[in-house]
């Protein structure tokens, strides 16, 4: 039908005649000559339509908003100083001859053409439309070409690609299952997986060496930003590996990919910390190294303080008190304090106390602070050095157990760095390593694993899994870059009797053990290879590369924030016939959850 794209027709085709096909993106009607922006896929081109060609002249009068169009003409210069140079066909213009009609399109429930506020909401119920945005097709193409040169890395480098089960059992990676009632076997389920892991697993058992998947996950989780219910992994497992190996075959693929794709150098090798240094210095396992800002420890300060709301964590081996110095803080009003504070209480803080430095200089009388009054000379002295506090600064304070400080404090450090613009231009990865093998959980009152229960532990930490579990070590690796969480894996447990040492310990029973994850046991038995591998988020991936504030933006069909597709309207109510073949009686009326996308 067409012989050219309308983007990529240009003043090389001078004189030719193009057949161009696509939606009429803009019409302006110039005294008798009418000029027709047509657009696809790559771009925008201009379409003159003259009077002296009735019939095409007659049909271009008719046409409107996101009509499909076939349009065949003469491929001319535009005359001098009505070039575009926002577009790349912009030096050119085609003369219409034959302007056919391939359908015709009701108004668009939002405009096209210009920078107009939509909500996102009626995107995302006309998403197919809202795809047609240049800004929409750009970031897919973006994507599509990040998966291609990730699979050709992969396929280089002697990975399989190979395709796991998505009707299966529980794969625990901490978030809830999608279930999937099953017919033939009335009252059971299946799960989707929220990851392949264990079959990559058994891929290794089974000899497959190096395996590669990009794959569709599921899990049912609270949403956020960057977390969809289905999303997509670029899923990877080798045998006969140490960390070091994948990590650095791990690290060539990511340069590889930001070199190609956007030009960027990252650095080689990509910088290391540990799970304990990034949690004391930046309250995060994933910190964004474009922030300056650091959290201080000032536990130590506030034993003897007059003060419970510290002296209290401060005495307790599960608390914390830390500072978070701001440059310039002391200028932040009232109402910006009241603020951080409400920001702070939703990771559970109680409060955020302050001290505002009008005057270094000046001692305790060029501080100004609600706490300052229960703090002695030295402690504050001591504040302000640790602090490197200077004139013009505020100094934060958060008290609690370490869990909310640093989740508060470290959130609030990436917040006001935002706010402030502190955050450094350019691309900061980074590998945390060193992970503990398990957390306590007060409310479940007993160990969960950091990441999932078949990470290994380190060889030399063995012995802590039966006398200090807490202080057991992982084969775990996450790779982020500008705080967020890219990728995450680990070696794997691959003898059987130390998985369900591991499981015991998680409280996981023998019987529970044998019958969520005993084939997994059996496989451990049959020969089963060192091995260990990691999962990226491509869409996590596809969204900081294409600077996008949402994974929604790099999806083509994403869901709602209560997961629901509001295009589909899915999830939806099912027949009673279905319900009855399934043997399934739905206990109640489900509520319609309100869809809503923020
Ligand atoms: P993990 O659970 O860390 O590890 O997941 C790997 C990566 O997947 C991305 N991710 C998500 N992206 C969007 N929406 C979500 N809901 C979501 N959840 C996770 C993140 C994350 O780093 N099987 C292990 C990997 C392994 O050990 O090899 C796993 O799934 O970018
Ligand atoms: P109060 O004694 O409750 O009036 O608190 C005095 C100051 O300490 C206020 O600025 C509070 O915001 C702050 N504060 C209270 N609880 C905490 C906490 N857990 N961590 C940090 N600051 C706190």
């Amino acid at each position: 039908m067409r012989s050219h794209y309308c983007g990529d027709v240009n003043e090389t085709l001078d004189g030719q005649t193009v057949t161009v096909a696509g939606w009429m993106h803009r019409r302006r009607d110039h005294g008798g000559v009418i000029f027709i922006d047509l657009r696809d896929r790559e771009g925008l081109v201009q379409v003159v339509c003259n009077p002296e060609d009735a019939e095409s002249f007659a049909i271009a009068e008719r046409v409107r908003s996101e009509y499909v169009l076939e349009i065949e003409g003469t491929v001319r210069l535009r005359p001098d100083g009505s070039d575009n140079a926002d577009l790349k066909s912009g030096k050119i213009e085609i003369v219409a001859s034959r302007v056919v009609i391939l359908n015709s399109a009701e108004t668009p429930p939002f405009p096209l053409t210009e920078q107009a506020e939509v909500s996102e909401d009626v995107r995302l119920r006309h998403r197919y439309i809202d795809l047609r945005r240049p800004e929409m097709q750009q970031k897919l193409r973006f994507r599509s070409k990040i998966t291609s040169q990730l699979r050709r890395f992969l396929d280089d480098n002697g990975f399989l690609d190979i395709e796991t089960p998505i009707l299966t059992k529980a794969t625990p990676e901490g978030a809830r299952d999608y279930l999937v009632p099953s017919r033939t076997h009335q009252g059971d389920f299946f799960a989707l997986p929220q990851s392949p892991q264990l079959f990559k697993q058994l891929l290794m058992v089974s000899g497959m060496d190096r395996y590669y998947q990009i794959v569709r996950c599921f899990r049912d989780e609270d949403l956020r930003a960057d977390r969809q219910p289905e999303f997509t992994q670029v899923d990877i497992e080798t045998s006969f590996v140490e960390e070091e190996d994948l990590m650095a075959m791990m690290e060539e693929m990511i340069r590889g990919l930001f070199a190609n794709v956007l030009e960027e150098q990252l650095p080689n090798p990509f910088p290391r910390m540990t799970y304990a240094e990034a949690m004391a210095r930046y309250g995060s396992d994933k910190p964004d190294l474009r922030i300056d800002l650091e959290l201080v420890e000032v536990s130590d300060l506030m034993k003897g303080v007059d003060f419970k709301v510290f002296a209290g964590p401060a005495n307790d081996e599960k608390g914390r008190v830390a500072c978070l110095r701001v440059p310039n803080g002391a200028s932040l009003s009232r109402k910006q304090i009241d603020d951080y504070t409400k920001f702070v209480s939703i990771y559970g803080a109680k409060g955020l106390a302050y001290i505002k430095v009008n005057d270094i200089a000046a001692g305790r009388e060029g501080l100004q602070s609600p706490i300052l009054k229960f703090l002695p000379d030295d402690v504050v002295a001591a504040i302000m050095d640790r602090t490197g506090a200077e004139t013009g600064d505020l100094v934060f304070f958060g008290a609690d157990n370490a869990h909310i400080v640093n989740e508060a404090i470290g959130a609030l450090r990436v917040k006001v760095g935002h706010d402030l613009g502190l955050v450094k231009h350019g691309w900061q990865p980074l590998w945390v390593v060193a992970f503990p093998m398990f957390e306590w959980d007060d409310k479940s009152d007993r160990w969960t694993a950091l990441h999932h229960p078949f990470t290994a532990p380190r060889e030399s930490d063995l012995g802590l899994l039966e006398t200090d579990p807490g202080k057991c070590l992982s084969r775990a690796y996450d790779m982020v870059l500008n705080g967020t969480e890219l990728g995450g894996g680990s070696m794997r447990i691959h003898k059987a009797d130390v998985q369900s040492q591991v499981f015991e310990l998680l409280g996981i029973s023998k019987e529970e053990a044998d019958d969520k994850f005993g084939f997994l046991l059996e496989a451990l038995k049959f020969g089963c290879p060192p091995h260990g591998g990691l999962a990226f988020g491509l869409d996590r991936l596809a969204m900081l590369m294409t600077g996008s504030a949402s994974i929604r933006d790099v999806m083509a069909f994403p869901k709602t924030q209560s997961a629901s597709c509001l295009l589909t309207d899915a999830p939806s109510n099912v027949s009673e016939a279905q319900l009855k073949e399934l043997n399934i009686r739905l206990r109640k009326v489900p509520v319609i959850a309100e869809a809503s996308s923020e």
